[in-house]
């Protein structure tokens, strides 16, 4: 049992017994409720009319199966979880985190001293900003080859050596803003701890002109630390032991595990436990983008997603971008019993985004219980996952347009591309464009059948192909739409997401900020590893997983 000092508050209501919930289901229980093309039909200002911006940022939600009367409800249900109340608490530096006690300030990263933003009784923002000038002060310093490794040669390889969070964010970042990347510094990330990572890794590198930056917010994270020690081996035995401390920096909130792993403390760069990983790339964990990137950038970055938190902040709820996009999803998810949604950027350099969303929303989302504890009796985060267009064109979206399961879908799109090819730029827009167009129109029989006939085709293969060439259509979308993907717009769309998580945990009652999800399996491959060298204990597990043991071993010629 908790004791006093980790009570939790008393249970809440849960905000499916509220009044605009039941409205909401007794909306989506009418037989229409899925249509969107009705919807166009009914209101030739659709498309206006369910579209907000955000200077050149466009969120169209026409095509989503939302008129005003529902978009009202799923107002009244924002209101009556207290969204407000909830996202005014957060900023306040309240331990909204409840679970592990802490505040969740990660607007305090990109914000102005001053900015109101307080941990425990302290001006987050300006703590952030004092670390934020250590960084700028190295990162210009390794520009400028003032720092350098330690045979004198200037760094040309920057190795991020992190997981999850501490790798997710500032990966995809520097993929997506490769165009404005410096000159002369190659930025890796070096996340899994499978070997072949590191193996593959470390031959492309010159020691003589590698820094390790060492990411972890625990400093304690098991892959972490396994390749955080094989490349500090790597490097000691091509430089030498007394080398390391200048090819080595460390990204974390645990100073004494960094101290002891022989980092110092001018190399060490730190953030605060109101940080939480998947919000982190904003705080010391984005010190490879700056390195790649250029200080400015990083900057540019963090007044993007500065520009998108005033707006959250302040903005009503009803033309309030995160608010929408959560509860758009909210109504897919809850109401239409969605179980999946499709993260589809019409942009390579985004490769990433989806598995970054993957972290943001599933890691913050995927929960079964409310804050309290209580048993939630609907669901969560829907499954995501998603590719660039237009290569996810030619894998999964035939699931998409003619599978059972209807897949609400988010399209991204930058008006204007980073490079010279005007004509692949109009192709790539006009597939998204058609795309979401497509799931929407559907062909119906009719249509499919006329299309066969004008090309010839005998009835008899009409008539066996005719189910096959039907697409159902009414499935829905977003478009978010933007000039162009540099710095400023990148920050803006990440710290999007962000507060749509926010705003979906908030509805959902449940924390958003830990995950206890994942400690299981990391404490029985605790168990299991010395086991894979000492043999299966008895009785330890399901037979299944001491077979698996054995046979591993056997195969290794070990058992
Ligand atoms: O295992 C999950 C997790 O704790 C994430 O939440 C976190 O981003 C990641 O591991 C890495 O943690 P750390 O930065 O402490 O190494």
């Amino acid at each position: 049992m908790p004791d006093s000092a980790t009570r939790l508050p008393a249970p809440a209501p849960l905000i499916s017994d509220s009044p605009a919930w039941a409205a909401l289901a007794a909306r989506a229980a009418r037989p229409e409720a899925r249509a969107i093309r009705a919807l166009f039909a009914a209101d030739p200002g659709r498309a206006g009319r369910f579209t907000r911006s955000l200077d050149d940022l466009a969120l169209d939600f026409a095509k989503t199966p939302i008129d005003a009367a529902t978009l009202d409800l799923l107002l009244a249900l924002a209101r009556a979880a207290d969204v407000e109340g909830l996202r005014a608490r957060m900023a306040a530096g309240e331990a909204i985190n409840n679970t592990e006690k802490r505040a969740v300030l990660h607007m305090a990263l990109r914000a102005p001293r001053g900015a109101g933003f307080r941990a425990d009784g302290a001006d987050a923002a300006a703590l952030a900003q004092d670390e934020a000038a250590r960084m700028r002060a190295f990162v210009e310093a390794v520009h400028a080859g003032r720092i350098r490794g330690a045979t004198g040669e200037p760094f040309a390889h920057v190795v991020n050596i992190g997981i999850g969070g501490s790798d997710l964010g500032p990966a995809m970042v520097v993929e997506a803003l490769a165009p404005y990347g410096r000159a002369g510094i190659a930025a890796h990330f070096l996340a899994n701890v499978d070997g072949a990572a590191i193996a593959a890794l470390l031959p492309r590198l010159d020691p003589a002109r590698t820094l390790f930056l060492i990411a972890s917010k625990t400093f304690t994270t098991q892959e972490t630390m396994a390749n955080a020690a094989a490349a500090r081996a790597w490097l000691s035995g091509k430089l030498g032991e007394a080398a390391v401390g200048a090819h080595f920096v460390a990204l974390s909130t645990n100073h004494k595990a960094v101290a002891e792993f022989g980092i110092a403390a001018d190399r060490t760069f730190g953030f605060w436990d109101w940080v939480g990983g998947r919000f982190s790339l904003w705080s010391a964990i984005g010190l490879s983008i700056a390195l790649a990137l250029g200080w400015d950038r990083f900057a540019a970055l963090h007044a993007g997603a500065r520009a998108m938190d005033e707006h959250f902040l302040a903005a009503p709820l009803e033309g309030n971008l995160p608010v929408l996009l959560a509860l758009i999803g909210i109504w897919h998810t809850n109401f239409l019993g969605c179980t999946a949604h499709a993260v589809l950027p019409y942009d390579q350099r985004l490769a990433r985004l989806p598995a970054f969303l993957q972290q943001l929303e599933m890691e913050s989302n995927g929960k079964r219980v409310s804050r309290h504890g209580q048993a939630l009796p609907y669901a969560t985060v829907p499954v995501l996952f998603g590719e660039p267009g237009t290569n996810g064109q030619h894998a999964f979206y035939q699931e998409l347009h003619q599978g059972p399961q209807i897949v609400p879908c988010d399209f991204l799109l930058a008006a204007q591309p980073d490079h010279d090819l005007p004509a692949h730029h109009r192709m790539l827009a006009a597939n998204c464009f058609a795309q979401a167009e497509a799931l929407l129109a559907g062909k119906n029989e009719a249509a499919a059948r006329a299309e066969m006939q004008a090309a010839g085709m005998a009835a008899a293969d009409i008539a066996a192909l005719l189910a096959h060439r039907v697409f159902p259509g009414d499935r829905p979308s977003v478009t978010l739409l933007y000039r162009r993907l540099d710095p400023f717009a990148l920050g803006r769309l990440i710290a999007l997401y962000e507060h749509k998580v926010f705003v979906q945990g908030a509805v959902w009652g449940i924390n958003s900020f830990d995950q206890w999800g994942v400690e299981l399996g990391k404490q029985l491959a605790g168990r299991i590893l010395p086991e894979l060298a000492s043999g299966p204990h008895e009785g330890a597990h399901d037979s299944s997983t001491t077979a698996l043991i054995a046979r591993f071993r056997a195969l290794r010629g070990e058992g």
